[in-house]
């Protein structure tokens, strides 16, 4: 078990990573909760599987509990899916002295906090992320939302949680591509600020795909805490100092666009999107190109793509990427490596540039 502290701005909070927590139950891990009744929010997929464990959880701790269960996927992140599950909420007997426990990936992370957070204006929720990228990124940082049918995340607020706790063992039910995504931003951490996490995961890659708790115990917790630093010196993203988390996310937003939502995971457009920031601060900053091979080498044997897939057209992709750009009022906006473990933005990319990397990587 690894526990550590995170504290942004006055209000600190508890993260514990342990392998086998669910199963074997959390209950102290939730005396920081209210004492009244807990809504254990999950998914379709992830309460057949937690959802009884997780109560046992909540009721050894002498809290009671109901469960509100909304179907999986991205379109649970809805005004429709929150208002309902505040309806839930109320029916199933919550006051101001309740609390919810979001039991799933980063939806319901993000659902389940934005709901607690506006419910009777606000009460406390634990974490207890289930996805890989939950498990690594979005459990921690405080950013909860869910979206507008005209933009993604366009209605939330910052709220961190009571406490997050990380059970690995889940992950060995979480599908493989769900698992190589979630990984792609665990890469992304260890190339952006930890050079020797970077080198363990190169060293331990094979009991890391083979989902390994104990391996992946120390691992998630290192990522966990590389962002935990970040966002504790940044807590409202007002400073700039969280944008090197956009590492990859550049092009892989823009490949996300053009290739139209759902074509392409997150992780996967975020993994061939490294490769190119990495291309592009070989041409720019003197990043080695045996640097770029190594983090092509790790994402490849983690089954992540580090070409664009066949077929895109390199123009349309940075079409995408000026959309954004004109949304952002500025140039076209890169975090670039200097090398593994050290990242910093670079602004005022030539888009030729941009173009000749892309078709770099094109199939
Ligand atoms: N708040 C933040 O800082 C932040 C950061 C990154 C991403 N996000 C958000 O996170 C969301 C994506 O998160 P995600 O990738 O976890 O998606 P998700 O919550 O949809 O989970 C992915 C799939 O895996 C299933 N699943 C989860 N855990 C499982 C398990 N242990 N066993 C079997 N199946 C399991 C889910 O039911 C779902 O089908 C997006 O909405 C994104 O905007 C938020
Ligand atoms: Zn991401």
């Amino acid at each position: 078990m690894i526990e550590f502290n995170v504290n942004p701005g006055d209000r600190g909070y508890r993260v514990r990573v342990e392998g086998g927590a669910v199963a074997h139950g959390f209950a102290d891990a939730l005396a920081v909760l209210p004492p009244g009744p807990v809504a254990i929010l999950s998914d379709s997929n992830v309460a057949p599987l937690y959802g009884e464990a997780a109560r046992r959880s909540v009721e050894a701790s002498g809290r009671k509990s109901f469960a509100v269960t909304v179907p999986a996927g991205e379109g649970s992140k809805s005004l429709e899916v929150f208002s309902r599950v505040l309806g839930e909420m109320l029916s199933g007997g919550a006051d101001r002295t309740s609390s919810l426990l979001a039991l799933g990936g980063g939806v319901v992370g993000d659902l389940g906090g934005f709901a607690a957070s506006t419910f009777m204006r606000g009460i406390p929720f634990f974490m207890a992320p289930t996805s890989l990228l939950s498990q690594v990124d979005s459990s921690v940082g405080g950013k909860v939302a869910v979206n507008h049918t005209r933009s993604k995340n366009l209605i939330g607020l910052f709220a961190q949680p009571a406490g997050v706790l990380v059970d690995p063992a889940v992950l060995s039910t979480l599908p493989a591509e769900e698992y190589a995504s979630g990984l792609a931003e665990g890469v992304k951490a260890a190339a952006i600020l930890d050079a020797e996490l970077f080198a363990r995961m190169e060293a331990e890659r094979e009991p890391i795909r083979a989902r390994d708790p104990a391996t992946l115990e120390a691992v998630i917790s290192r990522c966990l805490r590389l962002k935990a630093d970040v966002v504790e010196k940044d807590e409202r993203e007002t400073k700039g100092l969280r944008e090197v988390l956009n590492f990859g996310h550049t092009v892989g937003h823009a490949l996300e666009t053009a290739l139209g939502y759902g074509t392409i995971r997150h992780g996967e457009a975020v993994s061939a999107g490294m490769v190119a920031a990495c291309r592009l601060a070989e041409r720019t900053r003197g990043f080695q190109a045996g640097e770029t091979a190594r983090l092509e080498t790790l994402l490849s044997f983690f089954g992540l793509p580090v070409r664009l897939p066949a077929g895109t057209d390199p123009g349309r992709v940075l079409a995408a990427m000026r959309g954004d750009k004109k949304k952002r009022g500025g140039a076209l906006r890169f975090v670039l490596l200097e090398r593994l473990g050290r990242a910093g933005p670079a602004e005022a990319v030539a888009e030729a540039q941009v173009l000749e990397v892309l078709r770099g990587i094109g199939a």
